[in-house]
């Protein structure tokens, strides 16, 4: 089942990012990243809940999107490695896709890590194409220094 966050979820998130995004950034620690989000359209915060292990609520996966005005953008797309190939991030894109549509959203994008090329089927099974861009960025505030 594909549902939005709710509080709960927290510890288990964390523990999914810190295996999935091991190598992410100090400014991209789960707490921060799911404090800030709850402030900012936290109804597009998805998470996959497995109810069929044991009986137990288990989040076995997660995407973050957002909406800016003009574009629709997708984060912190995850699958615990032990329930891979199943359907479950495409079934999360989709549902963040439609709250995306629903708000008017005209064009999803998202980015990937040049070391990270196996995503790229992923995203290509679900129709997203490469395209010729240049990715920049800046950090602000106490993060820009
Ligand atoms: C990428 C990721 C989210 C895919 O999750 P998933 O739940 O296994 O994806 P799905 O089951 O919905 O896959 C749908 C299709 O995408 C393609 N696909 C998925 N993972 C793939 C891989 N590693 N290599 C090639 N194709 C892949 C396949 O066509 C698959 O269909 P199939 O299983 O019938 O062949 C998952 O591998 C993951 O969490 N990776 C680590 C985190 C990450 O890199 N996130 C993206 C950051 S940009």
């Amino acid at each position: 089942m594909v549902r939005p966050f709710t509080e709960p979820d927290r510890s288990q998130i964390i523990a999914l990012w810190n295996d999935v995004f091991a190598d992410d950034p100090p400014w991209n620690a789960p707490d921060v990243i799911i404090d800030t989000k709850l402030k900012v359209q936290p109804g597009l915060f998805f998470v996959c809940v497995d109810l069929s292990v044991s009986g137990q609520r288990e989040i076995v996966g997660t995407t973050l999107a957002g909406f800016d005005g003009v574009r629709g953008w997708m984060h912190h797309v995850a699958t615990h490695s032990a329930h891979r190939r199943r359907g479950i991030a495409s079934l999360m894109m989709a549902k963040a896709a439609a709250g995306l549509e629903a708000l008017g959203c005209p064009k999803l994008n998202l980015q990937v890590r040049a070391t990270n090329q196996a995503v790229v089927r992923f995203y290509e099974s679900l129709a997203y194409v490469v395209e010729d861009r240049i990715r920049m960025g800046k950090r602000l505030g106490s993060n820009g220094q």
